[in-house]
């Protein structure tokens, strides 16, 4: 949607007074996945698919809100009292609430938003929403809080009010994001580096098995528990051990004994996505990409096997990548449905989409849907 197009539907539900217009990024992540809320490393870039949103300050203590695709209304006040009942309201009542629990000043706004990116895709369209908000709060009420406390307001909304233990990629990338460029974050220093990604050709392109497994928030809460589990398991040993991230096979291995067995399989993955992201950086600055599209292989396995936050459709869509020949692919995000993200020679594309289509369809009844990546700028202004 464009700003123009979301003005007049402001206007609509508002008034005439012009809105300021505020749009913030959906991402894709190459490597490093649940590797954020172990202080290890993630290879995000945002994406052309975001949200998009028209905020005017109203000048009283309620918010009135519009979901523009879902054509619903929310009013709600600014207490923690006042937490409104449909889902998607709850997002900017979070962002709301957690911007004042950081000191900074938030009144009654009108607001209508919109957004393109695929639901339930693992392309983070939550974080899109968490990160306008943010960051036109931020800028509408002159608070001054800085771009990582913005993607921090993010994260504790997930936390807060949506009830997910998320890590930090997804609003980092979103608020961060730069055209052009993948961002390497460091989540334990929260260093990060932008990296130039024009791979020569090849082309980046995610298949959406248009799937969504119910209750994927606890099971990624569990996931995070086993992990925290294991590290804490491994810290009896080893004080300097906080995250995994601080963790080797060899520490892991010397606390098997005092975990589960579904903890160690965790931990295990973990340790090794660590090391595969390391792995890829150094892949990606020699421009070598058969490296880089063999560690997408390993991390698939490792987050079918050992984490199992795959699914059928998921490990199906990656067998049939390396069918075709397709240098890179894996599950993309937190797992359990959503997107496989592939790394395809141009002269391969055309018959990978075509029979992936095809053999998809003829197993699950329905085709995946495809996106090309095209990286692109995070929250801004418009
Ligand atoms: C979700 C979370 C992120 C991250 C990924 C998995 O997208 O929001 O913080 O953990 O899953 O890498």
């Amino acid at each position: 949607m464009t700003k123009n197009e979301i003005i007049k539907i402001f206007q609509e539900k508002f008034g005439n007074e012009t809105p300021e217009v505020y749009a913030s990024p959906g991402r894709i992540n190459l490597i490093g996945e649940h590797t954020d809320y172990n202080g290890s490393f993630v290879f995000p870039g945002a994406i052309d698919k975001g949200m998009i949103a028209a905020i005017r300050l109203n000048g009283t203590d309620k918010v009135r809100a519009y979901a523009v695709d879902l054509k619903e209304s929310a009013e709600f006040g600014l207490n923690e009292t006042d937490a409104p009942k449909q889902n998607w309201a709850r997002y900017i009542f979070g962002v709301c609430r957690e911007t004042i629990k950081r000191g900074g000043k938030v009144g009654g706004f009108d607001t209508a938003f919109s957004g393109d990116v695929p639901l339930g895709a693992g392309m983070s369209s939550s974080a899109a929403l968490e990160s306008t908000y943010a960051f036109a709060l931020n800028e509408l009420y002159h608070n001054n809080i800085d771009k990582f406390e913005l993607a921090r307001i993010g994260q504790s909304t997930e936390h807060n009010y949506v009830g997910v233990k998320c890590g930090i990629m997804d609003q980092f990338a979103s608020v961060f994001g730069k055209a052009g460029s993948l961002i390497r974050l460091d989540t334990k220093t929260m260093e990060f580096a932008y990296f130039p990604f024009n791979p020569k050709g090849y082309k980046l392109v995610l298949l959406d098995s248009v799937v969504k497994h119910e209750l994927a928030s606890s099971a990624y809460n569990k996931r995070r528990e086993s992990c925290e589990a294991a590290a804490r398991a491994i810290s009896k040993h080893h004080s300097e051990v906080k995250f995994l991230r601080d963790a080797s096979m060899d520490m892991l291995n010397e606390a098997k004994s005092e975990i589960s067995a579904e903890d160690y399989k965790r931990a295990e993955y973990v340790i090794e996505e660590t090391q595969r992201v390391i792995d890829v950086s150094n892949a990606l600055e020699k421009g070598d990409y058969e490296t880089v599209g063999k560690k997408m292989y390993e991390t698939h396995h490792g987050m079918s096997k050992l984490y199992e936050v795959s699914c059928d459709e998921l490990d199906f869509l990656n067998d049939l990548a390396k069918k075709y020949g397709v240098t890179g692919s894996r599950v993309m995000g937190g797992g359990f449905g959503g997107c496989t993200i592939n790394l395809v020679k141009d002269g391969l594309y055309d018959q990978f989409i075509e029979g992936a289509k095809k053999e998809f369809k003829a197993k699950f009844g329905h085709e995946p849907k495809v996106y090309d990546v095209v990286i692109s700028d995070g929250s801004r202004k418009l």
